[in-house]
């Protein structure tokens, strides 16, 4: 029986896609930089199911690329060319919130939003929260470990992850998921396939930790000179202990976000660099935070909101920035930290060193924005044809140079695969390679995402 006809016996015909058409949402990324031919899509709906999918894949050494809601960013939710495509998104149990754990457990395929909804019914909130929460899964972010707008107070990924639920490259299947805070019972499975990019196995379902949500939140929008500027306010406002979010972005970032979205600027005129901070606490935060701002020098400009329309009218400004730059064009995403002590140097020389790496002529440019509380800068490079990769070595060696890392919170995936070594040593991917050959010794699961292929 051929590979196709057996996974049909299994999930049932409609679920095995081969239909050009009908395949093409599957093969492309977000950012349409990325995308390749699909042997076939395959949509299982239990863990069960994905067990003998995988096992049908293996047996016949067939390469299978694992995808959950295809937001992710550097190109390793879609083929390369001839894999399997394993979409999760049909596995979406959610179990009643465990009210006395403060914990949760759902499928792969589960949306964040849906999460998040789930553990506000309770009485409680997720920690983790994104813009692509309506698309991005539970699998797809305990695989990327994706961090997003509340790690400065909650962590990424891996601190909500309690427990997860895999299946093997032999379709073994191992579960993970008591909920037991404290269970040093060997290697840490779960943590280890956190972040692991479907290169290990496929995350069939997550046991995830839930926080008691804050009473009041206050928002503030402020326009400064500088990132120097927004740097020594930073220090600051880290002393309050209700900090939520701190973001950044600049000029060029607001004035696409305008051109695209429609909204008018904050404030009159324009700013060195922009930065949304949010407070949150049980008692209303807006106090200390007001007079905080309030004694520092550094802030030119200042809007608060206290209520959640409001307060979501400020945030549209940042998060509109992933939109607004795909619409200009597409572009080469490089999600980069660097230690705070090398921000500044880090942003005042970026741009040139992309501009430098382009042909004379070019129209390159380089669109900055981040979670500048975490250190991490999104670089947006639009202009490079989607091949060109000599902007992407120019920043990341720069990040390289400034003792940064190469990926923050979007992973490896195969957009970043060739500079692996740059901020990890041959010792450590020589035993990163090691755990992947023994959990997946035929090379299946994921190919050319986190290591190129040789
Ligand atoms: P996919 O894109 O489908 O897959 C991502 C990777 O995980 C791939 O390598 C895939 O093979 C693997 N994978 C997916 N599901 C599984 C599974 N069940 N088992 C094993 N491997 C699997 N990311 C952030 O970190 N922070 C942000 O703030 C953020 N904001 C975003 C905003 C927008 C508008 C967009 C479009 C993206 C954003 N992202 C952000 C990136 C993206 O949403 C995250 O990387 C997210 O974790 C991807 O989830 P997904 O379900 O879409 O996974
Ligand atoms: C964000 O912080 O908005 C995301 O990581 C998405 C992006 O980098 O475009
Ligand atoms: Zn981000």
């Amino acid at each position: 029986m051929s590979l196709e006809s057996h996974l049909r016996t299994l999930v049932g015909d409609s679920h095995v896609i081969t239909d050009s058409d009908l395949k093409a949402s599957y093969e492309t990324d977000w950012t349409r930089r990325f995308s390749g031919n699909a042997r076939l899509v395959v949509r299982p709906a239990r863990t069960a199911e994905v067990a003998a999918v995988v096992k049908a894949c293996t047996s016949e050494g067939v390469p299978i690329v694992p995808q959950g809601g295809n937001t992710g960013l550097v190109g390793g939710s879609v083929p390369r060319g001839g894999e399997v495509v394993l979409s999760l998104r049909r596995l979406v149990e959610l179990s009643p919130v465990d009210t006395m754990a403060a914990q949760v457990t759902a499928a792969a395929g589960v949306s964040i939003a849906t999460v998040q909804e789930a553990a506000r019914e309770a009485g409680l909130m997720y920690g983790v929260d994104l813009a692509s929460r309506d698309s991005a899964t539970v699998g797809g972010t305990v695989a990327t470990n994706a961090g997003g707008l509340r790690v400065l107070r909650y962590g990424a990924t891996r601190a909500q992850v309690v427990g997860v639920e895999a299946v093997f490259a032999n379709g073994d299947v191992v579960q993970r998921m008591t909920g037991l805070t404290k269970d040093n019972t060997g290697y840490d499975l779960a943590g280890l396939l956190t972040g692991s990019e479907g290169t290990l196995a496929v995350i069939t379902r997550a046991r995830l930790k839930l926080w008691n949500p804050p009473v009041a939140r206050a928002t503030a929008l402020l326009g400064l000179d500088s990132i120097a500027d927004a740097i020594s306010l930073l220090e600051r406002l880290r002393t309050l202990s209700s900090l939520d979010a701190l973001e950044a972005f600049f000029d060029d970032g607001m004035q696409l976000v305008c051109d695209h979205t429609g909204m008018s600027p904050p404030f009159p005129g324009s700013f060195g660099c922009y930065l949304l901070v949010e407070c949150a606490g049980r008692n209303d935060p807006t106090e200390e935070l007001a007079t905080l701002l309030d004694d520092s020098p550094e802030v030119r400009a200042a809007a608060f909101a206290r209520q959640r329309p409001e307060r979501e009218a400020l945030w549209r400004y940042r998060e509109a920035h992933t939109e607004s730059i795909s619409a200009a064009g597409v572009p080469h995403k490089l999600d980069v930290t660097l230690p705070l002590a090398r921000m500044v140097e880090f942003e005042a020389s970026v741009r040139g060193a992309v501009a430098a790496a382009a042909s004379p002529g070019d129209d390159v440019r380089a669109i900055l924005f981040g979670h500048l509380g975490d250190g991490n800068l999104h670089v947006n490079v639009l202009g490079p044809a989607d091949d060109d990769e000599r902007a992407d070595d120019a920043v990341l060696r720069l990040v390289a140079s400034l003792g940064g890392s190469i990926s923050a919170e979007h992973g490896i995936g195969v957009a970043k695969a060739p500079w692996l070594h740059l901020t990890r040593s041959p010792a450590d991917i020589a035993a990163m390679l090691a755990i992947k050959a023994a959990l997946d010794p035929q090379g299946i699961m994921n190919p050319g995402a986190i290591f190129s292929l040789t």
